[in-house]
C-alpha cells in the first residue's frame, strides 16, 4: 500500500475503533488470495470460462444432468484441492474476537470465514460443501454427489445423472442460491439488520453488482461509514466515505494490527 493507502487505512482504523457496531460484507475477492477465482473482471470466470446462464434454477429443472455436469466443473475449478482461507479472513476473526466487529455477511460460498475461525457469520448466497433436495430440503455433504457425477461421467453411464436424493427421490442442488432463486429470507432479513445498525460498514472483495447483496452498503450509508475494500472501482463507490483500492491481503492484516487484534 502507498502513503495515501497508509492514510486511509490509518482513518478507517480509527473509525473502527470508535465504532458501536461495524459489519463486513465480503465477496470473492477476498478469497482470491486463496487461489479461488473471482466471477468479474478481467480474469473472473464469467464469461471467460463458464456462462453464468447455465447455472440458473430453470436450467437445473430443464436439462438436470447437464446442469450437474457443468456444476462439478464449476466447483472444481473455484475450488481446486488445495485452497484454504489466507490472512484477510484471518483478520476479520481476529477483529471479531476483539469485539471491533458483529458480524460477516458473505456471498461467498465457500465457507472460509467459519474456517479462519469467524463466529457470526451470514452466508447469503449459502454454501457450496452442502447440497439440499429441492423437494424435501434434506442437506447433506456435496462431495460424495461430486464424485458421484464425476464417476457417471467418467464412465459414460448417462443413467446415473442427475443425482437424486436418497430420501424422497426428489432432484438435488447445490446448496447455494442459484440464479432465479431468492436468497433465504431469515438470512436476509438479519444482513439487513446489521447494516442498518452499523456505524461503519466494510464492503471488501466484491464488485456489489448483484442484488441485493449489493443493496447492503447502500442500507448501510444512510447512517453510518461506508467503507470499501477492493482492487478495481465499484458501483458504490460514490457513497463510499473511506475507499481502499488495494489488496484484501495487504489491508485487512493491517488493520487489525492497527487495533491490537492480530
Ligand atoms: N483484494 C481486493 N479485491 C480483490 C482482490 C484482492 N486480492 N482480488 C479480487 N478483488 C476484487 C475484484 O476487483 C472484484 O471487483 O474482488 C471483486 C470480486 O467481484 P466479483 O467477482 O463480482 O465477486 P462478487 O462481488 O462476490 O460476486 C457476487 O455474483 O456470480 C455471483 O453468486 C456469485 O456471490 C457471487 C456474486
Ligand atoms: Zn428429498
Amino acid at each position: 500500500m502507498d502513503d495515501a493507502d497508509e492514510a486511509t487505512l490509518a482513518e478507517l482504523a480509527s473509525a473502527l475503533a470508535d465504532a458501536e457496531t461495524a459489519v463486513a460484507l465480503t465477496g470473492a475477492g477476498i478469497s482470491a488470495p486463496s487461489g479461488v477465482p473471482t466471477f468479474r473482471g478481467e480474469d473472473g470466470v464469467w464469461g471467460n470460462e463458464f456462462d453464468p446462464e447455465d447455472f440458473r434454477i430453470g436450467r437445473l429443472r430443464r436439462d438436470p444432468a447437464g446442469f450437474w455436469r457443468d456444476r462439478v466443473d464449476l466447483h472444481d475449478r473455484l475450488f481446486p484441492d488445495s485452497v484454504e482461507p489466507n490472512s484477510a479472513h484471518e483478520a476479520l476473526a481476529s477483529l471479531e474476537a476483539a469485539g471491533r466487529l458483529e458480524a460477516v455477511v458473505t456471498q461467498n460460498t465457500d465457507g472460509f470465514h467459519a474456517a479462519a475461525g469467524s463466529e457470526t457469520v451470514l452466508e447469503l448466497h449459502g454454501n457450496a460443501a452442502r447440497v439440499a433436495c429441492v423437494d424435501c430440503g434434506a442437506t447433506r455433504p456435496a462431495e460424495p454427489v461430486h464424485e458421484r457425477v464425476r464417476t457417471a461421467i467418467e464412465a459414460g453411464d448417462g443413467e446415473a445423472l442427475p443425482p437424486t436424493c436418497p430420501d424422497c427421490g426428489g432432484l438435488v442442488k447445490p446448496d447455494v442460491v442459484l440464479f432465479g432463486e431468492s436468497l433465504p429470507r431469515s438470512t436476509f432479513q438479519r444482513a439487513q439488520a446489521f447494516a442498518a445498525d452499523s456505524d461503519v460498514f466494510l464492503a471488501i472483495g466484491s464488485s456489489l453488482e448483484v442484488e441485493p447483496a449489493a443493496s447492503l452498503p447502500r442500507q448501510a450509508a444512510a447512517g453510518g461509514t461506508l467503507a470499501i475494500v477492493n482492487l478495481a472501482s465499484t458501483r458504490a463507490d460514490g457513497r463510499a466515505d473511506i475507499r481502499l483500492r488495494a489488496d484484501v491481503t495487504d489491508v485487512l492484516p493491517a488493520l487489525a494490527a492497527r487495533l491490537d487484534a492480530d
